[in-house]
């Protein structure tokens, strides 16, 4: 993913120093990780900063995916997660996107047990927090 944010000038930071063992199906989380990095990179223009945090909170793995990229409006929000929803078509140069990424987003995360939520401000950014039980070895 940060070749696609190098071609942008866009700048990935990771704080992963802690180990955070979740039970779950690698491929899907993967793809997880992947969709959430895509749409950050894609609605934030050029020079922008993404920043990746996992951490433990009361048990549970979170992993966090901020930009400072476009934003969403609050009227959007709520439908953000449902399939072929999608802001704007004018907001995104890219004609191939579909508005599936979040719905797949949010039924891998269901399937896991874990909950998926965004917090977003229009011209500042959006932040996108998953959050997964940690495993019991
Ligand atoms: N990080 C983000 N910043 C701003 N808007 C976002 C962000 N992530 C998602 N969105 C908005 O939510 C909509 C739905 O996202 P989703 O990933 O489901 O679809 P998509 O990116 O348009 O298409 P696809 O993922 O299928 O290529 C997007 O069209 C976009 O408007
Ligand atoms: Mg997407």
């Amino acid at each position: 993913m940060s070749l696609l944010a190098e071609d942008k000038g866009i700048s990935i930071s990771c704080d992963a120093s802690q180990p955070m063992p979740v039970k779950g199906n690698h491929v899907r989380l993967k793809q997880v990780v992947v969709n959430l990095l895509d749409n950050a990179i894609k609605y934030t223009p050029e020079k922008g900063a993404i920043q990746l945090r996992v951490l433990a909170v009361n048990g549970h793995a979170v992993l966090e995916v901020k930009d400072n990229g476009i934003g969403i409006p609050p009227d959007a929000l709520p439908h953000i997660f449902e399939r072929f929803y999608r802001v704007d078509q004018a907001r995104s140069a890219d004609s191939e996107s579909a508005g599936l990424g979040l719905s797949i987003v949010k039924s891998i995360c269901t399937a896991h047990g874990a909950e998926v939520e965004a917090q977003s401000v229009v011209g500042s950014g959006s932040c996108f927090r998953v959050k997964l039980p940690l495993a019991k070895n």
